[in-house]
């Protein structure tokens, strides 16, 4: 017995002394955090605004045989951030016991490949179902039940009403963010994704006894207050204050309560930017109220646009809701930019795909997106084409990841400029929309005129196929950092605030982009221009353009070419 307890001892000390110098080595940095400021916010990592140049990759269940195919995907793409889910189902085999392999295996092979990670809780739902709950929780109905339909059948969702699945989520949601906590001081990790696409496909609400009774019961009276509703009752039920959408409303409700208490629980073990992700209905033809949760339709219940503020309202701890953006439609993409990007909600895209979607990186980037991530493109799978939907092992994966990995090329050498020139209100970013050949991004005193499909000579006749995008940020009165593909951008004076306001200012040709205010034409000259880029936060300029070069404008092409400009006016 005595030698017994000198040897736990004796394990306990050494374990100690390993464990204090391993610690020890690893600098503790700043947990990462959302700051807000005027109206416009960034994600801080190492305290400075950081921009995610992400990807999700498809699996996560295999790593040594997979992983190997992810890195070089993730390399060919440039990104810094990668997106890997982690499966309720094999942290937890048993009631109780947690598996942190899988975890530790993510952490130490993305140290490896000096990128950060996003990691993504498949829990309770995952794309509106409870697939990927322990086998131990989908073998006990009773206690872990579905979602009833309005007759009584049971739907492949989880119902949000269950008190026993909640309390397992949060105590294995829990138990992951303590390990992330002891485990990653140097802040590997960004932000966690709570569930997956959560809401349910089968039906529009949970119709069982429990839910039923609350569905009769008064609506919540902050969420009466959120969504401003007057009824003739102070105490009105669901049906009263909300009428057609009531059961679509009382799921959201229900289903962001649940995962909100989910993340309340692990942001107390670890507070990190936490964010649940929407599969979404159609922003511009959503269809009637009371229709979602028909099969085919669209899922109910998650953060889709109708319901952000009961969300805002029922899940305080998620810090973002966040769009998986596939619209095939760009006025409807671009739509869903808009309404994710709020006043209480910075836009960040965790799911988007098809390679004819990649230029919208940079209409996200125009609403202070802090992340973007295209799913599927790592080397594990063959279908990594959205838009088809079919493996095609006759073409080269690079293929699907080109139009991707242009993007972070340009971005990455000077990421860090750029998340805190859009988070300083500096930076205006563009995708080309069909039918529009020229967007005027307006910076006090100039207009950037940017022009897609342009020669020389013409001011641009668009794209038969958009591809084009464009970014410009102030970096003085009279000098930007300007960039893009297949894109040309010139500077037009527009005159002073004063003069904006009280005249009428007619625009001159494209080859002399000039203004007439005040009575005098005012014409503008490149002072300078300059090809360069980024090294530790400064410019380095590497050779100047002229002449031909920017006698026309400056016109971009598919390689990533970064430019300072100061212009005048003569
Ligand atoms: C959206 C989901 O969130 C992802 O996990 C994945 O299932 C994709 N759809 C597949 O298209």
């Amino acid at each position: 017995m005595r030698m017994k307890l000198i040897s736990v001892v004796l394990a306990a000390l050494v374990a100690t002394l390993v464990a204090v110098p391993l610690h020890a080595q690893v600098e503790e940095r700043p947990i990462p955090h959302l700051v807000k400021k005027d109206g416009r916010f960034a994600l801080f990592v190492d305290d400075a605004p950081y921009l995610m140049l992400g990807a999700q990759v498809h699996n996560s269940s295999s790593w040594p045989v997979e992983l190997p195919k992810v890195w070089p995907a993730m390399e060919f793409l440039h990104v810094n951030t990668v997106e890997m889910p982690i499966y309720w189902e094999q942290f937890e085999p048993k009631p109780g016991q947690f598996d942190y392999t899988m975890i530790d295996t993510l952490l130490s092979e993305a140290r490896q490949h000096q990128v950060h990670l996003v990691l993504l809780w498949f829990a309770t739902w995952k794309n509106g179902s409870q697939h990927y709950m322990p086998e131990w929780m989908k073998l006990d109905l009773v206690r872990y039940p579905h979602m009833l339909d309005r007759n009584g059948q049971a739907v492949d969702s989880p119902s949000p009403h269950s008190a026993a699945s909640l309390e397992a989520d949060k105590t294995a949601f829990t138990a992951f963010l303590r390990h992330l906590k002891e485990t990653d001081p140097q802040r590997t990790v960004l932000m966690v994704q709570v569930e997956n696409e959560a809401g349910a496909w089968g039906s529009v609400r949970d119709f069982s006894p429990a839910a039923q009774k609350l569905f009769e019961a008064p609506v919540p009276p902050e969420l009466l207050a959120a969504m401003h509703v007057k009824t003739a009752s102070a105490t009105p039920s669901w049906q009263q204050a909300f009428g057609p959408d009531a059961d679509e409303y009382f799921n959201a409700w229900s289903v962001a309560k649940y995962i909100g208490q989910v993340a309340a629980a692990g942001k107390a073990a670890y507070p990190l930017p936490l964010y649940a992700n929407a599969a979404l209905r159609d922003p511009i033809k959503p269809g009637a109220a009371g229709q979602p949760g028909v099969p085919g339709n669209y899922e109910s219940g998650g953060p889709t646009d109708n319901v952000l503020a009961i969300w805002k309202v029922a899940a305080p701890a998620l810090d973002i809701l966040a769009p998986d953006d596939y619209q095939n439609d760009p006025a409807a993409y671009l739509k869903v930019l808009e309404l994710y990007h709020r006043e209480d909600n910075a836009l960040f895209v965790p799911e988007t795909g098809g390679p004819d979607k990649a230029r919208f990186f940079f209409s996200a980037l125009g609403l202070q997106t802090i992340g973007f991530a295209p799913f599927g493109l790592d080397y594990t799978h063959r279908a990594a084409d959205r838009s088809t939907n079919q493996a095609d092992d006759s073409r080269p994966q690079e293929e699907f990841l080109i139009p991707w990995a242009m993007n972070y090329k340009l971005i990455g050498p000077m990421q860090r400029e750029i998340a805190r020139l859009n988070f300083e209100g500096k930076l205006q970013a563009v995708a080309e929309e069909q039918g529009k050949a020229t967007q005027t991004l307006p910076f006090g005193s100039w207009n950037a005129v940017v022009s897609f499909g342009a020669a020389r000579n013409n001011r641009g006749a668009g794209n038969p196929k958009p591809t084009e995008r464009a970014l410009v940020a102030q970096l003085k009165d009279n000098q930007f950092l300007v960039t893009g593909y297949f894109c040309r951008v010139d500077f037009r004076p527009a005159g002073t605030e004063q003069q904006r306001k009280s005249q009428h200012i007619v625009e001159g040709s494209e080859q002399n982009p000039s203004a007439l205010i005040d009575g005098k034409w005012q014409h503008r000259q490149f002072l300078r221009v300059e090809e360069g880029a980024y090294e530790n936060g400064i410019f380095k300029p590497i050779r100047i353009l002229n002449g031909d070069e920017t006698d026309w404008g400056l016109d971009f092409g598919g390689e990533p070419v970064v430019l300072r400009v100061s212009v005048a006016i003569y």
